[in-house]
C-alpha cells in the first residue's frame, strides 16, 4: 500500500451481518474518542457519494444488476472514499472509526458466489484497518432488530438465508486484525468490549502524534 509511509492515524473498522448494532456503537465510540480529545471521523459504507446513492438505490431491484456489476459498484464507492477521505484523514493523524469496509464486500458479495479471496485481493488499495471489530449475534436477535426495533422491512441484502452465508464467510476470514465482539448483550456490554479493544491502541496513536 503506497500511503503506508505517511499513515499516523488509526483506521477502526465496524463488521458484521444486518442488525448486530454497529451504527450505535460507532456513534458510542466516536463520542467516547472525542470527550477525551481525540481527532476522530465516524463514516460509513456505502458512502454518501454517487456511487453509495447509486447501491441504495440497487437494494430494491437488486436483480437488475449482475453479480459483477453489484461487486464493482461497491469497489468503485470504496476507491473514492479510500481517495477522498480515508487515506488524507489517515496522513492527517485522524482516528477514523467506519462502519463497514471490504471484509462486508468479502462476505455479501461472496455470498452471491465470489471468492472471498478473489474479493479481498480486488480491494489491495484500500488500506488495511489496524483494528475490524467483527460483530457476532444469533441471526434471529438481528433480524428482530431490525423488523420490530426499526420497523423496517428487510432488503434484498438482509434476506435470512443469504445472512446465514454472510455470517458464515465473515467467520471463516482470517486477518491479524479481526477481533470478534459478541454483540448480543446489551449496549453497555457491547461498549465495554469494544474499548476493551480499542483503548490498547491508543497510547501507540498518541506518541505517534507527538
Ligand atoms: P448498511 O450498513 O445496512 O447501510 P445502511 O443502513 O446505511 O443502509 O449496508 C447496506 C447493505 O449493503 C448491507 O446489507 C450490507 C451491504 N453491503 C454489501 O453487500 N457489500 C459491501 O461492500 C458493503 C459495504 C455493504
Amino acid at each position: 500500500m503506497t500511503t503506508e509511509a505517511v499513515r499516523k492515524g488509526l483506521l477502526i473498522v465496524f463488521e458484521g451481518t444486518d442488525g448486530t448494532g454497529k451504527s450505535t456503537q460507532v456513534h458510542l465510540l466516536s463520542h467516547y474518542l472525542q470527550d477525551r480529545g481525540y481527532p476522530v471521523i465516524a463514516t460509513r459504507e456505502p458512502t454518501e457519494g454517487p456511487y453509495g446513492k447509486k447501491i441504495r438505490s440497487l437494494y430494491m431491484h437488486r436483480n437488475a444488476y449482475s453479480r459483477e456489476e453489484e461487486l464493482e459498484l461497491f469497489l468503485a464507492d470504496r476507491r473514492e472514499h479510500v481517495q477522498q477521505l480515508l487515506d488524507p484523514a489517515l496522513a492527517q493523524g485522524r482516528i477514523i472509526l467506519c462502519d463497514r469496509y471490504f471484509l462486508s464486500t468479502a462476505a455479501y458479495q461472496g455470498a452471491r458466489g465470489f471468492d472471498p479471496e478473489e474479493i479481498l485481493r480486488r480491494n489491495r488499495f484500500a488500506p488495511d484497518p489496524d483494528l475490524a471489530l467483527l460483530f457476532q449475534a444469533p441471526l434471529d436477535t438481528g433480524l428482530r432488530r431490525i423488523t420490530s426495533g426499526r420497523g423496517e422491512q428487510l432488503n434484498d441484502f438482509e434476506q435470512k438465508d443469504s445472512l446465514n452465508q454472510v455470517a458464515a464467510i465473515f467467520a471463516s476470514i482470517k486477518r491479524p486484525y479481526i477481533q470478534p465482539i459478541d454483540a448480543s448483550g446489551s449496549i453497555e456490554e457491547v461498549h465495554e468490549q469494544v474499548l476493551n479493544h480499542v483503548t490498547p491502541l491508543l497510547p501507540a496513536f498518541s506518541a505517534a502524534q507527538v
